[in-house]
């Protein structure tokens, strides 16, 4: 097994305190429980209220990894963190965290990865630490997807939700650590899910605001057979990079995009469904969030001890893929 580089000192996460539920959409969209429940696994997911921004979340769960970390927030040097929902188009939202945590002078930047950039921030957080440009590292994942649905579109208005993760990288001192990363991507499928306007190219307009242009579209059956693909791929190269077998995975934390999909990596990727953390039902899929909260809530339930193999899978826009093998 490869020797680690860098290690996950700690890790927090939070989800907004407001709760959606099947039943609050079915009163505003031509759906069901039933349907939303046995396509998808979903049963609720939380929303910021207006007056919150993502970077608050980002700040909660940052607490939570730096308390188990045992570090303060000045021995962090770099803030990395992966979003596509920014509170605004410019600062990053790294340096908004930054500011809200108490300043300083460490670097601050965000990284577009989409679902997956929660480990492509990972990956390169090793490869800073790796190459001593880095020595502690607030690794952020988390989205407010709320901000970036159609709520009259029933193919995405179900499936998305908000929340955010953090967790403090330092050099590895052991066996414990990231064994391996393996993160690709495939621009030419682009257009299977996107946001059509809003960006450089189509500046926001009005017309824009009133046809839904800044909002997801997606072809979610497409969309659905690619990442059960690349997911099971990039589980193989991970744990081949990590010189881990299937057979001695402790803990799958897959992307929680879908029951079905997250079935079908499980399979394919040969791990029992008893070791795949599943919190779908209550969060939805919070894209760059998902993972980090799902591994946040492993530990507080126990599922997640020291020495413990783990892997980690997701899958988004663009398309990018991801996993990291992990001796906890
Ligand atoms: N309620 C009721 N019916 C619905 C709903 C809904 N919420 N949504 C779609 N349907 C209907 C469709 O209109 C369609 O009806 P039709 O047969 O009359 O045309 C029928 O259900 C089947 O639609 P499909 O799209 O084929 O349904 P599918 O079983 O594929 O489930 C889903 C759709 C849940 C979107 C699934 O394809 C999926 O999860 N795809 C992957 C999504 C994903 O993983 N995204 C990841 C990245 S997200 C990111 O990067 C931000």
């Amino acid at each position: 097994m490869r020797t680690p580089i860098a290690r996950i000192a700690g890790i927090g996460a939070a989800a907004p305190v407001e709760v959606v539920t099947n039943a609050d959409l079915e009163r505003t969209l031509d759906t069901s429980d039933e349907w939303i429940v046995e396509r998808t696994g979903i049963r609720e997911r939380r929303r910021l209220p207006a007056d919150r921004a993502l970077s608050d979340l980002f700040v909660e769960a940052s607490r939570t990894a730096l308390e188990r970390a045992g570090l303060p927030f000045t021995a962090i040097d770099t803030i990395a963190c992966g979003t596509v929902t920014p509170d605004r188009r410019l600062p990053s939202t790294a340096c908004e965290v930054q500011a809200k945590l108490g300043g300083g002078t460490a670097a601050a930047f965000d990284i577009s990865a989409a679902c997956p950039g929660w480990l492509y921030t990972l990956t390169i957080a090793e490869g800073l630490i790796a190459s001593g440009a880095s020595q502690r590292v607030l690794a952020l994942g988390g989205d407010r997807l709320s901000s970036i649905t159609n709520f009259a579109d029933r193919n995405t208005a179900v499936l998305f939700g908000d929340g955010a993760g953090a967790a403090v990288l330092v050099p590895a001192t052991d066996e414990r650590g990231i064994l391996a990363t393996s993160v690709g991507a495939d621009g030419s499928l682009a257009d299977l899910l996107y946001i059509p306007e809003g960006g450089s190219t189509q500046p926001p307009t009005e017309a824009g605001v009133r046809d839904s242009l800044y909002t997801i579209r997606m072809a979610g059956r497409e969309v659905f057979k690619v990442a059960v693909r690349r997911m099971a791929q990039a589980c193989h190269q991970a744990l081949g990079k990590a010189g881990v077998r299937a057979e001695d995975i402790d803990l799958l934390v897959p992307h929680q995009a879908n029951i079905r999909i997250i079935q079908a990596t499980a399979d394919m990727a040969g791990v029992p469904l008893d070791k795949v953390m599943i919190n779908i039902d209550r969060y939805g899929n919070t894209s760059s969030g998902s993972i980090p909260l799902a591994l946040a809530q492993a530990e507080q339930e126990g599922r997640l001890k020291p020495g413990m193999i783990v892997l980690l899978v997701t899958f988004g826009a663009g398309f990018t893929w991801g996993a990291v093998v992990i001796r906890w």
